[in-house]
Order: structure tokens, then C-alpha cells, then sequence
């Protein structure tokens, strides 16, 4: 069984090959970070005409490095949301035609689904039930999951994501787009005690994430001591600032874990790159004494080897693939919590 993966629902043109139970033999991802890079965050418009420029020379490549020809490809899977609806469309719209014409099943999958599937990419045994943050640049949520492929949302972000701070953050000290790359290799010098961050609380004792204060509490210290790349201290303010939204996403998953006693942790997502947090989560979940999860860094930001996995997967537990022309995409999450049961 081979398995066509596609995902455009942000600034990453990816298509990856499957073989069955799970051999990659391809995952492409084509950046578009140099085009939004001027801009300091993505530019939707500007996404999904690089989508349209690049998708077809991406899936192609995939079939490529995976000795294959569309003839061989038996299931289409395709990012359906969140995400940018533009940009979404391009590989919707790409998966539907050529699932139709290739007369084949095509499954829609949740990004944010897809995400927590790319820890079981590497390891297929992860005791039940697990407890998964998903952290990017457009999402901070945390998934209860009793079982495989049962998503219970817990918690997510109020305002910003825990990527989109450090991106705004770094826009606003010049360092350029992606920021969070940016922040984990400068802040690797940097003391984290240097400069003071409160921890987010929700007063009303939901899981939810915040990331907006700390974003606040951030811009005010730039402002009041005129932090830039040139400031002595710049490196410990980086440092300090990347160790706050650290503390809050594990604050939160203390709370999270008291309420739901899983048996393991997933770390994923964009941010799930970083160093400093995939230590810290690592001595977390050992204190917890809890088994722990992370993807390699290459299947924690966007790519298409966690959608047609997660397609596989649903397709394999009896998931009726739509008739292809039906599928629609969607922005944010109200659809997420339809597809959860
Ligand atoms: O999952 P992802 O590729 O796209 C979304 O679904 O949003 O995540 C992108 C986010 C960006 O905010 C980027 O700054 C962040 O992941 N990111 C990192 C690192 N690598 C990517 N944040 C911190 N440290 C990193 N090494
Ligand atoms: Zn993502």
C-alpha cells in the first residue's frame, strides 16, 4: 500500500510517500521562509501562490526519491485544517484532482491530529492513555487521547501560540522570520534567570494556554531598557524570555496531567524543535515518571510524512475516504472538535 501525503496549510509545501506500517520513502518540505522573511510572519496571499508555483514540482519530487509513479500511489491524504484557507485549498484542490483521475480514495486530515500522529512516526508503542501538547506557530493545545485516534481537546492558546510570541518577538528585535530558530541557537549563550517572567494563570482553573502576557511583559522590558542586539545583556533577556514560555507550557501540562493520570506524554509541533524545551520536557516527564514522546526535529515543524501517516492510519480503523470533490477545507477550530469524537 503507498500513501500520497500532502500539506500546504501554512508556509511548508510538503509531499511524502508511505509504504504500509510506516516506511518514509520520501518527505519533501519546501520553505517559504525566505518569501515571508521580509515581512516578519507569513503573508497568506503570498503563501498560497508559492503553494500554486510549487506543489506540483514537490509531489513529484517525493514520487521521486520514493522510485514511484502516480500509477502506484493507492491513497491520497491531504491537510483539510486549520490553517490558511488559501494556501489549504492548493493541496485540497491538488489531492482531489488527482485522486479522481487516478480513481483512488482520498482522506482529509486535521493538522493539529497530524501533528501528535508524527510522534508515532519513530515509536508505534506508546502506552495509553496520552496526554499530547501540540505547540506551533499558529496552535498551543493540549489532546487528551484514551485511546488511538481519540482526540479530546483540554486546553488551547486564548490569544497568541507559544511559536507566534517568539516569531513576534524576534520580528521586533530584527532577527529576522522564523524567529524560534532564531531565539533557541542565540539563547543557548544566554542566562535564563537574568530577567524575571511571570507564569500565566488561568483564574477560572481551565487548561488553557496564554502567551499574550508574556509577549506584553517582554515588549516592556525592550522598551524600558532599550534591548537590542547591541545591549550586553541580550542574550540573557532571549534566554530569560524563551525559559518563560518553557515554565508555561509545562506549568500547564502539571495541571493537565493531574487531571487526566495518562500514561505518557507527546511533545510536538513547530516549537517542539527546541532545545531547551525538549530537555526540560525530557526531565519533566522523568520526574512525572511518565514515558515521553518526541518526533526527530524534521517531523516536528510541517510536513507531509505526519498527514499520510495519519490518513493510513484512519483509512486502516475503517474511515470512509469522502467522495474526493466533497472535501472542503477549514480555517480554525470548531471543525477540529466536530472530527474528535
Ligand atoms: O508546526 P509548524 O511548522 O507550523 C504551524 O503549524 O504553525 O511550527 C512553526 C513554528 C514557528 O513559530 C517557528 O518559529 C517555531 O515553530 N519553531 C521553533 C523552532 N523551530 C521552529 N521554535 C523554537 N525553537 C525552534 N528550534
Ligand atoms: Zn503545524
Amino acid at each position: 500500500m503507498n500513501i500520497l501525503g500532502i500539506e500546504t496549510s501554512c508556509d511548508e509545501t510538503s509531499a511524502s510517500v508511505l509504504k504500509g506500517d510506516f516506511e518514509i520513502l520520501s518527505n519533501v518540505v519546501l520553505s517559504q521562509d525566505e518569501i515571508h522573511a521580509p515581512y516578519g510572519g507569513v503573508v497568506p496571499e503570498l503563501a498560497s501562490r508559492q503553494h500554486l508555483t510549487s506543489i506540483s514540482y514537490v509531489i513529484e519530487e517525493g514520487l521521486r526519491r520514493a522510485s514511484l509513479d502516480l500509477e502506484q500511489i493507492d491513497l491520497y491524504v491531504v491537510t483539510q485544517g486549520p490553517g490558511l484557507v488559501g494556501s489549504l485549498l492548493v493541496g485540497l484542490s491538488f489531492a482531489k484532482a488527482l485522486a479522481y483521475y487516478h480513481e483512488r480514495p482520498l482522506i482529509g486530515i486535521d493538522h493539529l491530529q497530524a501533528h501528535i500522529e508524527s510522534a508515532f512516526l519513530e515509536t508505534r508503542e506508546i502506552p495509553f492513555p496520552v496526554l499530547a501538547l501540540v505547540v506551533s506557530g499558529g496552535h498551543t493545545s493540549a489532546f487528551f487521547l484514551k485511546k488511538r485516534m481519540d482526540y479530546q481537546l483540554i486546553g488551547k492558546t486564548r490569544d497568541d501560540a507559544a511559536g507566534e510570541a517568539l516569531d513576534k518577538i524576534a520580528k521586533f528585535l530584527d532577527l529576522g522570520y522564523p524567529g524560534g530558530p532564531v531565539i533557541d541557537k542565540l539563547a543557548e549563550k544566554g542566562n535564563p534567570k537574568e530577567f524575571t517572567f511571570g507564569l500565566p494563570h488561568m483564574t477560572d482553573g481551565s487548561l488553557d494556554f496564554s502567551f499574550s502576557g508574556l509577549k506584553t511583559a517582554a515588549l516592556k522590558y525592550i522598551r524600558e531598557l532599550k534591548i537590542s542586539k547591541n545591549h550586553p545583556k541580550f542574550l540573557d533577556f532571549l534566554a530569560s524570555f524563551e525559559m518563560s514560555i518553557i515554565r508555561a507550557l509545562l506549568a500547564n501540562l502539571a495541571q493537565a496531567i493531574k487531571r487526566c493520570k495518562p500514561k505518557s506524554l507527546i511533545l510536538c509541533g513547530g516549537v517542539a524543535r527546541n532545545k531547551k524545551l525538549r530537555q526540560r520536557f525530557k526531565i519533566f516527564a522523568q520526574e512525572q515518571g511518565l514515558s515521553f514522546f518526541m518526533p526527530s526535529p524534521e517531523f516536528c515543524t510541517d510536513n507531509a510524512a505526519m498527514v499520510a501517516a495519519l490518513g493510513w492510519e484512519m483509512f486502516k480503523g475503517g474511515k470512509k475516504p469522502l467522495l474526493a470533490l466533497d472535501l472542503n477545507a477549514y480555517p480554525r477550530f470548531p471543525s477540529l472538535q466536530k472530527l474528535s469524537k
